[in-house]
């Protein structure tokens, strides 16, 4: 895959990129149908030539997440997720995605293991860590890595507090339309060739040994295991938790 860089941006940092990941550095605008580009901003990926401007790129310190990490205090649905405990606890976030809770998660005392399956999204989220490290005092307890979170938590040999999966949704068309970054995240798996199949995700999960797992959901989605201990309903969306 291509990395757009125009010469004023091509530094130790992309060139590094490049060469652990394989991708090709042009400094014109490539023709193919989708490329990465890398300018100010750091890392960002385009997924569709013709319509550049449509730009995928993780920023920690502005926008909507920015926004959560400076007020954490407001996450009440997610800290009665995780339940009270004295000590932080050790989750293994099994769906990084753009890593929002993750980062809710570390911001708030916790320890993270998070695990994004998506090469090109793993790139995005640690670029935006890179760029956020200065200015975010919290990152050292997050380990971000690119698997598949199934077979990573086997290999892992460590006991986690709580495994933490936020599935894509079903994709219903309407909520692809309306949510620019998951459809994103959406089109990206699919260049990737990654099938999301998020029953077998869940499955999995089930059957492995664990303390709590919280499983986040559409508000009005079916229930789909019976066991659920409790639950914590936001306007939109809900936490199914096990234990
Ligand atoms: C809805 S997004 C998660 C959003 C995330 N919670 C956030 O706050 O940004 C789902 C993500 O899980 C990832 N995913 C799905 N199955 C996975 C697996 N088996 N291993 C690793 N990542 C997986 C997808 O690639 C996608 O990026």
């Amino acid at each position: 895959m291509q990395a757009y860089v125009e010469k004023a941006f091509l530094d130790n940092n992309i060139e590094r990129i490049s060469n652990k990941y394989g991708l090709q550095i042009v400094d014109m605008a490539p023709t193919s149908k989708y490329y990465f580009t890398y300018d100010k901003n750091g890392l960002s990926f385009i997924k569709d030539s013709q319509n550049p401007k449509e730009v995928l790129n993780v920023n920690f310190l502005k926008g909507k997440l920015g926004w959560r990490l400076k007020r954490t205090n407001h996450e009440s649905n997610l800290k009665k997720a995780l339940g009270k405990s004295k000590e932080p606890l050790y989750i293994f976030d099994a769906t990084a995605g753009l890593l929002s809770d993750s980062m809710i998660f570390v911001s708030l005392g916790h320890k993270v293991f998070a695990v994004e399956q998506s090469r090109i999204i793993y790139l995005l989220v640690k670029d935006g860590i890179r760029r956020a490290e200065a200015s975010i005092p919290f990152l050292n307890n997050l380990k971000l890595i690119n698997a598949n979170s199934i077979n990573a938590y086997k290999e892992v040999d460590t006991s986690f507090d709580v495994i933490y999966l936020d599935p894509m949704y079903p994709m219903l068309k309407k909520n692809i339309k309306k949510s620019g970054e998951i459809s994103a995240v959406g089109s990206i798996l699919e260049i990737e060739n990654l099938i999301d199949d998020q029953d077998f995700l869940i499955k999995s999960f089930m059957n492995e040994s664990f303390k709590k797992l919280i499983l986040k959901r559409p508000l009005k989605s079916k229930k789909i295991y019976s066991n659920i201990n409790y639950q914590v309903k936001g306007s939109t969306t809900r936490f199914d938790i096990y234990i």
